[in-house]
């Protein structure tokens, strides 16, 4: 009786101590595996890809909606935050802050054509689109050096981060 109870505890801690790994590791597929691995964060890229529930049984082009989309999402929330911003700004910060939502406002001109281009199944210039997406984050970023504020930048790192990705399944439809 007892030999079964300590035999249950050693299954149960087992399971307790498997289950964190697997909760937190999604099965990866091929596709986000190979994307994910051209990023400079792959925990990143696979943890946001799959923060989608088509991730997983997407194809490039759906790869493509979910990571053009969590970028657009991404990109607005931040714009709309640095609007935010702006309205209790000193003079000082308000000029940054201003440059970056000009950048902001070309990154999501350039992620809703692409979006645009995808679902009319266009792909010829995604990647350029992609391209000037995250160029507006990194412009953005550069322009918020020295600015305190670590939520405006974790934000406008996680659109970079999201651009990154859009850009390398961008890549995939060349030629095709
Ligand atoms: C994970 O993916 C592999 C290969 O696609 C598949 O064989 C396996 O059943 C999947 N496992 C789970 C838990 O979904
Ligand atoms: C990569 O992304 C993960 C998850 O978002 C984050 O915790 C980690 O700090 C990132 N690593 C680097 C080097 O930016
Ligand atoms: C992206 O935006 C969603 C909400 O739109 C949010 O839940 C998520 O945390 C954001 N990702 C990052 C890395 O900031
Ligand atoms: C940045 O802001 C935080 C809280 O808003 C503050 O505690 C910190 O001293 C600031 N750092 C600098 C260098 O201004």
């Amino acid at each position: 009786m007892t030999k079964c109870y300590s035999l249950c505890c050693v299954v149960l801690l087992i399971f307790i101590l498997a289950s964190p790994s697997c909760a937190s590791k999604p099965n990866v597929t091929k596709l986000v595996n190979e994307v994910c691995a051209k990023t400079s964060n792959y925990t990143f890229c696979v943890e946001s890809l799959y923060s989608d529930p088509h991730a997983s049984e997407s194809d490039t082009y759906g790869l493509a909606i979910v990571a053009f989309r969590l970028a657009y999402r991404n990109a607005t929330s931040t714009k709309d935050y640095i609007t935010e911003l702006l309205k209790k700004a000193s003079s000082s910060s308000h000029m940054l802050l201003q440059k970056c939502l000009t950048d902001y406002e070309k990154a999501i001109s350039a992620i809703e054509t692409a979006y645009n281009d995808l679902n009319s199944e266009s792909f010829s210039a995604l990647a350029d689109y992609a391209g000037d997406a995250s160029r507006g984050a990194l412009d953005c970023q550069a322009t918020l050096k020295g600015y305190n504020n670590s939520l405006l930048h974790f934000m406008n790192n996680a659109v970079k981060g999201l651009c990154q990705i859009c850009l390398v399944i961008s890549k995939l439809f060349k030629g095709s």
